[in-house]
C-alpha cells in the first residue's frame, strides 16, 4: 500500500462530541448550525424507549420548533424514503437530527438531501448528480454498529437490492455519540450491530481502497471491538464496554468513509434481502468466510488483523497468522450466538446460485475486493458458508 501520487479526500464529521452526556449538547450544537426549525428523524422503538425525549426536550426548551418523523423501519425501503421526502418538503426545516440505529441516521441523510434537491429520491439513487448540499445533519446513534454518524453513505432497499448514495454532502455535520444511549440495547442487537462495526473495520482494511488514514482507524476499531464486544453483550449495562463499542463503531464508520466495505458486505447483501435478515447479522455471518477467501491475496494484511484482534502471532508465517484472524472472528461469532453456517439459518442448499446472483449485483463492492470474484467463485464461497466451520 502506498499513498504516494494519490490525491485523497479524507472525510469525517465537521465536529464530533463523544462521551456520556453528549446528547445534552444537542441544542447548543443545533444553534451553531443555524435556524430554528428542526426535524427529528427516528423510529418507533426510540420513541417507545423515550430516548427521543433526550433530544427533543433540550431543543424545545431552547426555543426550537421541533417536528418528529418516526416512521423509519429497519432496513428502510424506497417507499419509506419517498414518504419522508414528501414530509421534509412541507416546511422550511433548517436542520435534521437523526436519532437511532443506522436506518434512522441514513433516513436523516435522505431528509437533508431532499429538502434541498428537487425531484425524486430514486433518481439520485440511480445516479442523477446531487445539485446542492442538504440542510445540516446532526447524528445521534443509539446503537454501536453502522457508524453512520461518521460515513458519507446512506443505504436503502430498492427492487429487492441494497443500494444507496455515497457523497461528501451526506457526511453528518455534527455527530453526538453518547454511549449511555446504548445501555438499553437488547443482547441480540448488541451482537449484530457490534459485528457490523467489526465488518466495517476489517473490510475497510482489506479493501483495495485502503490507505494510511483508514488503516489507522480500522485497526483501532478492531482492537476496541475485540476487547469489548463480548463484555457489552454479556453485561449490557457496563458503560465502559459500551463506550468502547461506541468508539469502535464510530471508528469503523470512519474507516469505510475513507476506504470502503468490500466482499463481505456484497455476500451479506446477497442473502439479507432475500431472507429478510438484519444487516449486521448477515455481515457477521459472511465475515470469516470473506477473510478466508481473501487470504490468498492479502495474507500480510490479514496477519495485521490477527494482531489487532489480540491473537498471538509470534513466530507465525503471515499465512498462518491470517488463518488465526479468520478463526478469531469465527470464535467471536460463536460466542455471540451467530451461526457459523448458512445451513443453521435454514437456508436451502439449492438457494446458493440465487444468492450468488444477488451478490454479483453488488459490483461497486466486489470491484474493490482484494481477490476478484465471479459468479462461480461466489457460489464457491456460499458453498463454504453453507457447510460452515467445524
Ligand atoms: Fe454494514
Amino acid at each position: 500500500m502506498t499513498d504516494a501520487g494519490v490525491l485523497r479526500t479524507l472525510l469525517a464529521p465537521r465536529k464530533t462530541l463523544f462521551g456520556v452526556g453528549a446528547v445534552e449538547k444537542v441544542a447548543e450544537e443545533a444553534k451553531q448550525l443555524g435556524g430554528k426549525k428542526v426535524l427529528i428523524v427516528t423510529d418507533e422503538t426510540v420513541m417507545k424507549l423515550k430516548i427521543v425525549d433526550k433530544v427533543r426536550d433540550p431543543l424545545t426548551s431552547d426555543g426550537f420548533e421541533v417536528d418528529i418523523w418516526d416512521k423509519v423501519e429497519p432496513e428502510p425501503t424506497m417507499p419509506v424514503a419517498e414518504s419522508l421526502t414528501k414530509y421534509v418538503r412541507k416546511k422550511q426545516y433548517d436542520s435534521v437530527v437523526g436519532v437511532g440505529g443506522g436506518s434512522s441516521l441514513d433516513m436523516a441523510k435522505v431528509a437533508s438531501l431532499m429538502r434541498k434537491n428537487q425531484g425524486d429520491f430514486k433518481d439520485y439513487v440511480g445516479g442523477v448528480p446531487l445539485v446542492s448540499r442538504g440542510i445540516p445533519i446532526l447524528a445521534v446513534p443509539t446503537t454501536s454498529g453502522t457508524g453512520s454518524e461518521a460515513t458519507a453513505t446512506l443505504v436503502v432497499t430498492h427492487k429487492e437490492m441494497k443500494t444507496g448514495i455515497t457523497h461528501p454532502y451526506i457526511m453528518p455535520d455534527t455527530a453526538l455519540v453518547d454511549p449511555a444511549l446504548t445501555l438499553s440495547l437488547p443482547q441480540r442487537v448488541t451482537a449484530n450491530t457490534g459485528m457490523d462495526a467489526l465488518s466495517h473495520a476489517i473490510e475497510a482494511y482489506m479493501s483495495q481502497k485502503n490507505n494510511t488514514f483508514a488503516d489507522a482507524v480500522a485497526l483501532q476499531s478492531m482492537r476496541l471491538i475485540a476487547d469489548n464486544l463480548r463484555l457489552a453483550y454479556a453485561q449490557g449495562t457496563n458503560i465502559e464496554a459500551r463506550a468502547n463499542m461506541s468508539m469502535g463503531s464510530m471508528l469503523g464508520g470512519l474507516s469505510i468513509a475513507n476506504s470502503s466495505t468490500c466482499g463481505g458486505h456484497a455476500l451479506a447483501y446477497g442473502f439479507a434481502v432475500m431472507k429478510q435478515l438484519p444487516h449486521g447479522f448477515t455481515c457477521a455471518t459472511a465475515l470469516p468466510f470473506i477473510m478466508e477467501y481473501n487470504l490468498l491475496a492479502i495474507p500480510e494484511r490479514l496477519a495485521d488483523v490477527a494482531d489487532a484482534l489480540g491473537e498471538d502471532t509470534t513466530g507465525l508465517h503471515p499465512r498462518e497468522a491470517a488463518f488465526a484472524a479468520v478463526n478469531a472472528v469465527a470464535r467471536l461469532n460463536n460466542d455471540l450466538g451467530i451461526p457459523l453456517s448458512l445451513e443453521e439459518l435454514d437456508i436451502k442448499h439449492d438457494e446458493i446460485p440465487l444468492m450468488a446472483d444477488e451478490t454479483m449485483r453488488i459490483g461497486r463492492l466486489l470491484s474493490v475486493n482484494p481477490r476478484s470474484m465471479n459468479k462461480d467463485e461466489a457460489v464457491g464461497v456460499f458453498e463454504r458458508m453453507w457447510h460452515g466451520f467445524e
